[in-house]
Order: structure tokens, then sequence, then C-alpha cells
């Protein structure tokens, strides 16, 4: 559509269809965590990861942007590279103006387009980057629909990786099973962008002529094919954590004296014991202290875990909810092993960060050490809530304790894999009282 609009008020008209239309499309998706599709996002994506660094600047205008949805979709079918400008990118060194124009509501668009320009739909670590014998330049598609066939240069100079005309300044910032983030220097402009920019600055200079957005482009994936050497830079342990476990479905009884050289960075096993101690003076919680001091194996493998770099986020049933396990729950062999390992999530998370979470994306999956299960969280009432139906449990005494290695949170009900709440009569039926309200600390008795 080619529109000329002369005058005012044909103008304020068309502002004015214009925002129509935009609330129309917009309101829909405003709320992407409710509505979310069915969706449900892994907790360890790299999206959860953006939305939870220290790209602050950049993880916000997406939000604004209402792109998550776009994003979930496109990390549920592909990885993602995102090239994440710091955060000074976007605050001093970006033109007030250009600034402005990107956050009128009438401009979702170039937003969006701008945004969608610094990712691709594909997963390049640096060591994929293309350097060292042919040193030619690759070029890839982003996800930004309106970018006119315009393409990013990944090339190298005087060892400097550079993607388009933006230095990398931490290459392999963030490295998810889904995706990859690297952090450059500054902002990665298309031209469709800056050409709606330039033609809404002449608009307000002559009231002339409105920016159109630019025809749809068919998104083509070009890979690499080089294979280059390793080095992934700042990532955690090599292994996935499941591989780092003690083998079998139950726990080694071994207490592993294992290679206890100078690699480890971290003492777990007296961290473990630190929770253990906070657990037992929280209050509430002797239980879940009494099992882990008694599961010595289980207490002395979170320590190896956290010991070799690994990270570990309890989910803690309080008392109340551990005295609702029926004998038969916790008779079976290994039975308690296997429902604290349910509680076990290798990640560190707090409350915050799994608030910010499901409060973003609706449903969130976080890996457990039960393999293969998983525990879906959501928002609920102001706070988390993990798992379905009668096995649900609130966020109840959140950060009870966290130490960058592990954390600690309080639930009020014992959870269990989604198949093995079918037997009702058993069930665990965690009762919500007093609802948990978010930034309610320490309810706690004193000790
Ligand atoms: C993402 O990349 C990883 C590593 O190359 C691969 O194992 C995984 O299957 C990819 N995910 C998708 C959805 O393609
Ligand atoms: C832990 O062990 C002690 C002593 O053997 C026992 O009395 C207690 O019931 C055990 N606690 C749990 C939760 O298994």
């Amino acid at each position: 559509m080619d529109s000329q609009i002369y005058g005012v008020p044909n103008l304020l008209l068309l502002t004015f269809f214009t925002f129509l239309a935009f609330t129309a499309t917009a309101l829909p998706s405003a709320k992407p965590s409710n509505s979310g599709g069915g969706g449900q996002i892994n907790s360890n994506s790299v999206l959860v990861a953006l939305l939870d660094s220290h790209y602050t600047e950049l993880s916000e205008l997406v939000e604004k942007a209402l792109l998550l949805q776009t994003l979930e979709e496109a990390v549920s079918k592909h990885n993602i590279t995102i090239f994440a400008p710091r955060n000074e990118a976007l605050e001093r060194d970006l033109d007030p103006e250009f600034k402005r124009f990107l956050l009128e509501p009438g401009n979702l668009k170039s937003l969006q387009n701008l945004l969608l320009f610094h990712m691709i739909p594909t997963r390049i670590e640096s060591r994929q980057w293309p350097v060292g014998v042919t040193k030619k330049p690759v070029h890839h598609t982003s996800l930004c629909p309106d970018a006119n066939d315009e393409k990013i240069q990944l090339h190298e100079k005087k060892g400097e990786k550079i993607v388009g005309i933006a230095k990398v300044i931490k290459s392999d910032d963030i490295i998810r099973p889904d995706g990859i983030i690297h952090g450059i220097e500054r902002l990665l402009v298309p031209k469709s962008v800056q050409q709606d920019f330039n033609a809404r600055r002449s608009l307000r200079a002559t009231s002339a002529v409105l920016p159109e957005g630019a025809p749809e482009v068919d998104p083509r994936t070009h890979r690499l094919k080089k294979p280059a050497p390793p080095v992934p830079v700042g990532a955690p342990p090599v292994l996935p954590v499941f591989d780092a476990l003690a083998p079998g479905p139950s726990l080694a009884p071994a207490p592993a004296p294992g290679p206890g050289g100078p690699h480890h960075h971290f003492d777990g096993e007296s961290q473990v014991k630190d929770f253990i101690q906070t657990l037992l003076h929280y209050g509430g919680y002797n239980e879940m202290a009494d099992i882990l001091v008694n599961l010595t194996s289980l207490a002395t493998e979170m320590g190896r875990l956290v010991s070799e770099g690994y990270v570990l986020t309890v989910l803690a049933p309080n008392d109340e909810a551990m005295a609702k396990l029926t004998t038969d729950q916790l008779s079976e062999p290994g039975a308690p092993e296997q429902i604290m390992y349910y509680h076990l999530i290798p990640e560190y998370q707090t409350e915050e960060s799994m608030y910010n979470a499901v409060r973003r994306f609706g449903k969130v999956k976080y890996d457990t050490l039960r393999l293969p299960h998983k525990v879906v969280a959501e928002e609920a009432d102001g706070s988390v809530k993990f798992g379905q139906g009668e096995g649900s449990a609130y966020l109840f005494d959140p950060d009870i304790y966290t130490d960058g290695r592990i954390s600690v949170q309080g639930i009020d009900g014992v959870l269990f894999p989604p198949e093995e709440i079918k037997a009702p009569k058993t069930a665990p039926v965690a009762k919500i009282v007093s609802k948990p309200r978010r930034g309610t600390f320490f309810s706690s008795s004193i000790f």
C-alpha cells in the first residue's frame, strides 16, 4: 500500500486506525503468560535465560515488543542464536529520538523487526565462527521477517569476532540446549527499520508520507559446515548433570571419596551441611532435614555434584506436607530417595527467577534429578505453583537458603510425577489454608 496523506485531519484519522489495528492485534498476545497457546517452555531455555540475564535492556524490549510467543515457537522448532547488545548500547548510546520512535505503539512492527534482526534461527557457538584457514565471512538470515533479504554477516577481523557492524564482546555468554547468546557492543539496525524511522521523521517534518512495512521475505537457514576446535567459554560443566549423577535408579551408597583434586572449586559437602542446618533453624522443615541427614548417600551425592560445579534447587516440602505421606508411600525400598530426587532441580533458581519465568511464560518445565520426570510450574495467586491438580504445591517459604549454588525453596506439598498421582487414595492433597502471598517472607516460627 502506498499511502499519501495530505492534511492533518486525514493523518489523524489514519493514526487512529493504525492505533485500532495495533490494539486489536496486540491485545490478544499481550498476555502470553496466560494464553500461552498451551505451550510449555523449558526452564533451561535460552529465552528464560535471556529474561533473567544482565541484558536487561534487551529483554525489556523483547517483552515490550510482545515477542515472547513468537520466540517460544521458534525455540520449540529449532535453536536460536541471539546477538545481545549490551545495556549501554540501548541506553546511553542510542539516539533518543530513535528510541522514542521504537517505543511508540504504532511502531511495534519496527521494534519487532529490529529485535528479531539480532537473532538467527540456528545455533552458532563461538567455535563455529568463520575463523582460521578460510576467513571468508558467513551470512545468515535473521528471524526478522521484514529485513528485505538483508543478511547478518559473521566474520573475524584482527582476531576479533564481528557480527554486522558490531564487535562481539562476550561470545558464548549464555549457553543453553536450545540456543546461545553472544554479547555484542552495539545495536544492529536493519535498513528497513532505518527507513521506517527516516520516513517517520520526514513525516513529522512534512506531514506527507506514512511509512509502510516492507514486503515479507521468506527466511532461509544457512548452516555453518566447518567444525572448529572447541572452547566453550564460561559454560557450566561440560557433561549434563545427569551424566554426572551416580549410576542406578537409587543412589550408589558409596560416599564417593572420588577425585577431590585441586580442580574442585566448591566445597559442596559443607554447603549441603550448611543448608540442612539452615532448614533446621528455619523451622517447619524438620522432616525434610531429617531425611537428608538419614539418607547420607543422598546428601553425599548432592555435595559431590555441587563440588563439581553443578547447581541445585531443592523444593523442600514442609512438615505439614510430609506428615500427609502415607507409610505405603514411604515403605517401598528406595521410595524416600525417589521422592527426594523429584524435588531436586539441577538449576539454580530463586523465588524471583521462578516467579518471573512463570509470570512471563505461563507454564515452565523444570528438569528433576529423578529422570526423566519433570516438574511443571505455573503462576497462581501471585506465587509459584508446582505440579498439577491434586498433587500440586505452592512455593510457601521463598529463598530459605541461597548461596549461589544451592537454593532451597519451601513448598507446602509433596510432589509426585503426574503418572504416579493416579492412585487417589494415597495421593497427598496439598491443602492451601492461607494463600501464600508474594512478598511475605519468613512466616517461620522463631527457633
Ligand atoms: C539444538 O542444538 C543442540 C546442539 O546442537 C541439539 O542437540 C538440539 O537437538 C537442537 N535443538 C533443536 C530443537 O533443534
Ligand atoms: C531418621 O533416623 C532416625 C534414627 O534412625 C529415626 O528415628 C527417624 O525416624 C529417621 N527419620 C526419617 C525421616 O526417616
